[in-house]
C-alpha cells in the first residue's frame, strides 16, 4: 500500500483496554507505574505505526505524572491520538483512565505525550505523512504540541549548558538546607 501524503487524525486513533490483574500490583496493592508505562508505550506504538505506515520507535516521553492510584480489578483504557507530526517524528497524546466496573466510576489517571520516529525497512529515519486536523480540538492539540516541543528543546539546551558550567565546589552551600549529608 502506498503511504498517502496526509492522513486524518481519526485514521490512527487507537484505544487499548486492559484489566488490571493481581500480578500487576506492587506491595501496597496498587498497580505498578511500570505496567502503565509499558501499556502507554504499546498504544503509542500502535497509533504512530498506523499513521506512519511504518515501524516506529520511542524517542522521548513527556508529562508522565500519575495523578491517582490504579487498583487491581479496574479496567484501564488508554486513548491514543497523533497530536503533531514533524518530518520523521510524531507526537502521540495518550489519555489514561481507570474504571471501577462495579460502580462505573471512571477516573483520569494521567495524560502523557510520546514522541516517536518512523523507520524504513533499512532502519533509516523516514518521513511520516502530514496530519489532517478534523476539528478545533485537533488544531489545539497540534498547536500545544509545537509549544511543548519548543519548551522541551529550550529546557534541554538550558539543562545541558547548566550541567557543563555547574561548579560543584562553588554550589555545595546550596545543599545546606537539603535533606542530605556530605560523606566525602
Ligand atoms: C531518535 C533518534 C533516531 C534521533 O536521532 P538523531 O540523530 O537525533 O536524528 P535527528 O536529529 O535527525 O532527529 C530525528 C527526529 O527526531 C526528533 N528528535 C530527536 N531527538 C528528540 C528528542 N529528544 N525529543 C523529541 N524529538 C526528538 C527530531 O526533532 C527529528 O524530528 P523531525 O524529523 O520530525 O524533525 C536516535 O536518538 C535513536 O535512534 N534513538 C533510539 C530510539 C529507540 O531505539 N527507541 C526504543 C527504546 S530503546
Amino acid at each position: 500500500m502506498t503511504t498517502p501524503a496526509f492522513r486524518p487524525v481519526s485514521y490512527s486513533q487507537t484505544t487499548l483496554t486492559e484489566l488490571m490483574i493481581p500480578s500487576y500490583a506492587n506491595f501496597g496493592g496498587k498497580i505498578h507505574g511500570g505496567i502503565l508505562l509499558s501499556l502507554m508505550d504499546k498504544v503509542a506504538y500502535a497509533c504512530s505505526a498506523k499513521h506512519a505506515g511504518n515501524y516506529c520507535v520511542t524517542v522521548s516521553v513527556d508529562g508522565v505524572n500519575f495523578l491517582q492510584p490504579v487498583e487491581v480489578g479496574e479496567l484501564v483504557s488508554l486513548k491514543a491520538s497523533v497530536n503533531y507530526v514533524g518530518n520523521t517524528s510524531l507526537m502521540v497524546g495518550i489519555r489514561v483512565t481507570a474504571e471501577n466496573v462495579k460502580t462505573g466510576i471512571v477516573k483520569h489517571t494521567n495524560t502523557s505525550y510520546f514522541t516517536m520516529v518512523a523507520k524504513d525497512d533499512e532502519g533509516s529515519l523516514t518521513k511520516v505523512p502530514g496530519l489532517i486536523l478534523e476539528s478545533r480540538d485537533d488544531a489545539r492539540r497540534f498547536l500545544e504540541a509545537i509549544k511543548r516541543k519548543e519548551f522541551s528543546q529550550r529546557y534541554q539546551m538550558e539543562f545541558f549548558n547548566t550541567k557543563s558550567i555547574l561548579s560543584v565546589d562553588e554550589e555545595l552551600y546550596l545543599l545546606r538546607d537539603e535533606r542530605c549529608k556530605l560523606a566525602f
